[in-house]
């Protein structure tokens, strides 16, 4: 596995697999993998000739207060992780590589509609980051096909939109969202759990199991979500959101398919969630 920080190795690379009629998948990451990461680096293998892998704690994401400065940075168990997954290349740029006008003067970009909602009304600013590096890293990779994880439901809806408009030549993919064996799904964030902390964390997948329960018996959406949130207060969370969508996060039918979107802090640590049903 090739390991490259600087985009003229990139694109050499990548033209040379061109040339050999080859298809490239890419899989963006922020690192410190885990079997989430690993399982969409072998979504990629399945359906493309080629893997790349970019790690980079984007700083245009992260809100003033939020955990940029503390987010946990393993690059070289990164790269461990990922020739074990056979990605072919990892793309590590430095935030020079990525913003090379500087922060400041870097062209921007802002996905309207589905960014006010939800994640979007919680983190001002959050998805113009994630369509910033993400367009980004798409016109520096200039893969056939992208993975993203539906554990960040509300970000791949942002990504397929950014992809659609701009015209991006590129397939997106979804994977499923992988899970510690008592329900918790796994994320980067989740060592800054406290032991106590990582004890409640299945809570927040139990609620959504309720979620679905409810609504399929017939339960009124308001009384549902309220539910949630009882039972989460009552847990120790502090909840953002608790809520039942259509797939495109706007209003549920009656009679679905329908998502359960959570967000809620234990501690110091905020946890997303998601689960989609309809009925079988
Ligand atoms: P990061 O949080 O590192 O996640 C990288 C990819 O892994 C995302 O597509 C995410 O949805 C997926 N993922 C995370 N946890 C998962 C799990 N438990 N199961 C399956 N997939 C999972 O999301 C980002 O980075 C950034 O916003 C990024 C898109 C890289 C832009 O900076």
């Amino acid at each position: 596995m090739d390991v490259v920080t600087a985009l003229g190795g990139l694109r050499a690379r990548v033209a040379g697999w061109r040339r050999e009629g080859l298809r490239v998948g890419f899989v963006p990451t922020m690192g410190n993998l885990h079997a989430g990461h690993v399982s969409l680096v072998e979504l990629a293998r399945a359906h493309a000739d080629r893997v790349i892998a970019s790690v980079f704690v984007n700083p245009t994401q992260f809100g003033p207060g939020e955990d940029f400065a503390r987010y946990p940075r393993t690059p070289d168990d990164d790269v461990a992780a990922l020739r074990d997954a056979g990605c072919d290349l990892a793309w590590l740029p430095s935030v020079d590589a990525m913003y090379p006008l500087g922060i400041e003067a870097a062209v921007r970009i802002r996905v309207p509609g589905i960014t006010d909602v939800l994640e979007g009304a919680r983190r001002p600013g959050h998805f113009d980051g994630v369509a910033t590096v993400v367009a980004r890293l798409l016109n520096q990779v200039q893969p056939d096909l992208a993975v993203f994880g539906r554990k960040d439901y509300q970000q791949l809806a942002v990504i397929r939109h950014l992809v659609a408009d701009l015209a991006f030549p590129v397939e997106i993919r979804d994977a499923p969202t992988r899970r510690e064996p008592d329900g918790l799904a796994m994320s980067s964030r989740n060592q800054y759990l406290a032991p106590g902390e990582r004890a409640l964390a299945p809570r927040l997948h139990q609620a959504l199991e309720a979620m679905r329960d409810e609504v399929l018996s017939g339960t009124p959406f308001d009384t549902v979500e309220q539910g949630a949130r009882d039972r989460l207060a009552g847990a120790g969370y502090d909840v953002d959101y608790a809520t039942v969508r259509a797939p495109d996060l706007g209003e549920p039918a009656a009679d679905g398919p329908w998502i359960a979107l959570v967000a809620a802090r234990l501690g110091r640590t905020r946890l997303i969630d998601n689960l989609a049903f309809s009925r079988a």
